[in-house]
């Protein structure tokens, strides 16, 4: 779980892992919301550097049901953070799921398919939805007007959530792959794991996700993930 970005987008404050919902750190309810799926053995979280000690602290004093919780340092990137969460990772265990710490809420019916999906033999799977606005290219001009370059057919675009579940040698393999070519000055690191697969020529599947899978970005999305929290609170006691 790489958890070790600072959030600069939600506003001033504690790194974005550390925030509040219903008076709970966004980190330990994605590593429950994990550690609810049977399929979860170990979550390896990837806390901010300069945090290793505050975070263990955080998961030490909030139940985790009996799961096993290793907290290392993560990275100057996402790509870093997971691939020194990845390192942390028995040599035994054959499938990894990725998944932000900033997707607290994310139902356990989406962890337990995207591992099962690994199961049944994808080498990666990322849970998606359709997209509800019609997405434009640009030619990014900050600020000023963008002149549009084309727009894709909505029905064939899915955003992208995590987790994201992996044959471990997989990621591991793409994950080296990714560091030479950046130590060698290619490629500017990707935004999701999948990503380097498909950069490297491997195949991803895409399962169903969740509307609630949504991640934490902007104090608008920390608005909604308080009120999905609420209505889970007052319905099953979640
Ligand atoms: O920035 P973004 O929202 O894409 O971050 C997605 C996830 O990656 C978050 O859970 C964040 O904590 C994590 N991250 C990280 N190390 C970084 C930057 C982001 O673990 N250096």
């Amino acid at each position: 779980m790489p958890a070790a970005g600072r959030g600069e987008r939600l506003g001033p404050g504690a790194p974005k892992a550390l925030r509040e919902l219903g008076g709970v750190p966004l980190l330990v309810h994605a590593v429950r919301a994990l550690a609810r799926s049977r399929a979860v053995g170990l979550v390896v979280v990837a806390a901010p550097a300069d945090g290793v000690a505050e975070v263990v602290g955080l998961l030490d004093s909030h139940g985790l049901d009996g799961k096993d919780v290793r907290v290392v340092a993560g990275g100057a990137t996402r790509q870093e953070s997971v691939r020194l969460g990845l390192a942390a990772i028995p040599a035994d265990v054959e499938i990894v799921l990725v998944h932000d710490a900033a997707r607290p809420l994310v139902p356990v019916e989406v962890v337990d398919a995207v591992a099962a999906a690994v199961r049944a033999g994808a080498e990666a799977v990322v849970p998606a939805v359709p997209l509800a606005d019609t997405v434009k290219r640009v030619e990014p001009n900050r600020g000023g007007p963008e002149p549009v370059l084309d727009t894709p057919d909505r029905a064939t675009l899915r955003a992208v959530q995590t987790p994201q579940g992996f044959r471990r040698e997989t990621l591991a393999e793409v994950h080296e792959k990714a560091l030479t070519e950046e130590a060698a000055g290619g490629l500017p690191p990707v935004t999701d794991d999948a990503g380097l697969v498909e950069r490297f020529g491997g195949r991803v599947v895409v399962v169903p996700g969740h509307e609630e899978a949504f991640k934490v970005t902007r104090p608008l999305d920390l608005v909604l993930a308080e009120a999905v929290l609420a209505r889970r609170r007052a319905s099953d006691g979640y």
